[in-house]
């Protein structure tokens, strides 16, 4: 079965059960500012999700684009891509667990014709921490569907991987696991959601590879979510009907969604029974094309690399499509990493030089029929990969004379500086650094390399923030506001995390704040609720802003907050946070402007706690 009728298939079979064939979003994002590449079915979906009617009613069926750039390391796999579609059908609404998981196990077992007894399945073991219950329904769904195909069904709990590992199948072929597996959102584990998002239980799917033998070095025994590469996930329903309130915990959406995502290539991986999913006709025409290119069989040595090769280019192909242009910065940036990459895979399989290029037609063939945005972009994304790889080669080229000359003066280490130059100015990987060096029988400072790539992205930040005054865009009334709620901000996250915290870099809009500060780990929700409840008292309190005019050193004895790393005049101006009886909540050498007095400011909100680099994290908050 080729994924074009997999594909088809699908759509079809939701049309006949009341749905609506929606085409897919772009990979870039339309109106979500929180994700740089649309990374799943549901995320062109959210206002939906949360409530608002769809135009084409309750029930929707697609195929999606999906780039997921953190996979970009997992590639190499029998199954990771970091582009790949998305098979979702969509109830925002309508129908729950009991028609989703029967439509879903009708079509895997009559239209794809899988054999029942190679499916198993999870659900989620319930979250007592969140007061989510154990999903007993779905369990007591596929009970029944597995027993009329004479199935046996039996229920294991295993919870999470390392458990599975070390207790194995146990004879079962529906799986409990907690909010590791079986929770989806588009923050991961509930803990980590911001408020106001959605979430729910999911229940997987997995298609099982006879012939696949474990590999004890995943662990003891196998079991679904093992890594070996047994069990592939080929469909996950996600019962979408929570969603996180202001206080860290969780209310019921509204409505009761199903948001179920299966990934097309896998779904035609089990279907022709393969466990490599690039043998699966989108991909194996482009591995069929290097072949051409490198003399070199598939099924040798270099099949990594292959791999590698095919879904870069496949994914670098998509995004130019999609209006996104090399750069080094955000969504660019990832299209000259996935072609970096692919040079060099391409050099380890020995392909001639700029022969890359060739790989555009057998994607732009394969894809011609249902993406036409790849044919009428065939030439501009030949030009961009041509392009990227001359360029790339070129800094190699005088990258790999710099090694050569850090290398003999080594005497043994290459320094944190030496590899972050070579990365910086040259384009070198780390782990290419590492590989030539491995080479030589030298050695390379990686700690030095990582804390000079931080120092590297803290200076860019506050350069960049310093673009603007005290790191305000502009001084609208709302902006104003926000930069008042970013000083009382500072100074409860110091009230509740403690004095260390420290302020690394900010940026303010008329719409929300960002400050990114010191903090070693990730914080809970009930600090989050804590600084948010001081914030609001404060603003309640009243206090006045008062700016007065010091020496530094005067400001530095009165224990003003400074920014680390900025530059400050002789004379500066500092802004108070007081209240009536003289009590300081915060004070801060700043320039403003700022409200007179913070009972103007209305209602405090985090909406987003992250991390941006090792021991920095950044809260975004609005004022509402
Ligand atoms: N949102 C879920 C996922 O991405 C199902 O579509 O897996």
């Amino acid at each position: 079965m080729t994924s074009r009728e997999l594909r088809e298939k699908f759509l079809k079979f939701f049309e006949q059960r009341g749905h609506i064939i929606i085409p897919s979003a772009s990979l870039v994002p339309e109106k979500d500012p929180t994700t740089l590449f649309t990374g799943s079915g549901m995320q062109p979906l959210i206002p939906y999700l949360l409530g608002q009617p769809h135009p084409l009613g309750k029930r929707l069926v697609n195929s999606q684009k999906c780039f997921r750039a953190e996979d970009i390391e997992e590639v190499g796999d029998n199954r990771h891509t970091t582009f790949f579609e998305m098979l979702g059908n969509w109830s925002l609404g309508d129908y729950f667990k009991e028609e989703q998981l029967s439509w879903f196990f009708e079509f895997l077992t009559k239209e794809v014709n899988l054999d029942p007894n190679r499916l198993y399945i999870t659900v989620f073991s319930g979250d007592p921490n969140n007061n989510i219950p154990r999903d007993d329904e779905s369990v007591a769904i596929w009970k029944e569907l597995f027993a009329e195909k004479g199935v046996k069904a039996k229920d294991v709990e295993l919870l999470n991987s390392k458990q599975g590992a070390k207790l194995g199948m146990q004879g079962g072929r529906i799986f409990y696991y907690d909010s590791s597996k079986n929770w989806w959102s588009r923050s991961g584990l509930p803990e980590n959601m911001p408020s106001g998002e959605p979430g729910g239980p999911d229940s997987e799917v997995f298609y099982e590879f006879v012939e696949v033998e474990h590999d004890s070095k995943f662990g003891k025994y196998c079991h679904p979510n093992c890594n070996c590469g047994r069990f592939l996930e080929i469909g996950n329903s996600v019962f979408m009907e929570y969603k996180k309130n202001e206080n860290g915990s969780f209310d019921k959406l509204l409505q009761k969604n199903v948001d179920f995502g299966g990934g097309l290539e896998r779904i035609t991986a089990a279907a022709n029974n393969s466990p490599d999913i690039f043998e699966i006709d989108l991909l194996s025409s482009i591995i069929k094309k290097m072949e051409d290119l490198s003399g070199i069989d598939y099924g040798g040595e270099g099949k990594e690399s292959f791999r590698i090769i095919a879904d870069h280019m496949r994914a670098a192909s998509f995004m130019i499509a999609d209006g996104v242009r090399p750069s080094n910065v955000e969504r660019g940036y990832f299209i000259r990493r996935l072609v970096r990459r692919a040079v060099r895979h391409a050099d380890t399989l020995k392909m001639s030089k700029g022969s890359l290029v060739s790989l555009i037609n057998p994607i732009v063939q394969s894809y011609a029929d249902d993406y036409p945005e790849i044919v009428q972009n065939k030439s501009l994304i030949e030009e961009t990969i041509k392009e990227e790889e001359d360029k790339f080669r070129e800094t190699l080229e005088k990258g790999l004379k710099v090694f050569e000359k850090i290398s003999v003066k080594a005497g043994g280490l290459i320094s944190g500086r030496g590899a972050f130059d070579l990365y910086q100015t040259y384009g070198f990987p780390l782990e290419m650094t590492l590989d030539l060096a491995k080479e030589k029988g030298i050695k390379v400072d990686e700690e030095g390399f990582r804390k000079e790539f931080q120092k590297h992205q803290k200076m860019s930040r506050t350069s960049a923030d310093k673009k603007f005054k005290g790191g305000l865009a502009d001084t609208k009334e709302e902006t104003v506001k926000l930069h008042t709620a970013h000083h009382l901000l500072l100074a409860a996250l110091q009230k509740i995390l403690g004095p260390q915290v420290k302020q690394r870099g900010s940026n303010i809009t008329s719409e929300r704040l960002r400050i990114d500060f010191s903090h070693s780990k990730k914080m809970t929700t009930e600090e989050l609720k804590k600084i948010e409840d001081l914030v609001n008292q404060k603003i309640k309190e009243g206090l006045n802003m008062i700016k007065k005019e010091m020496s530094k050193e005067e400001a530095e004895n009165i224990g003003a907050e400074m920014e680390f790393g900025v530059k400050y005049s002789d004379i500066v101006s500092v802004y108070l946070a007081e209240d009536d009886k003289g009590n300081i909540f915060s004070k801060e050498f700043c320039g403003g402007p700022h409200v007179k007095n913070t009972k103007d400011l209305g209602h405090f909100k985090i909406t987003k706690e992250e991390s941006v680099a090792s021991g920095i994290r950044r809260i975004k908050a609005i004022l509402e």
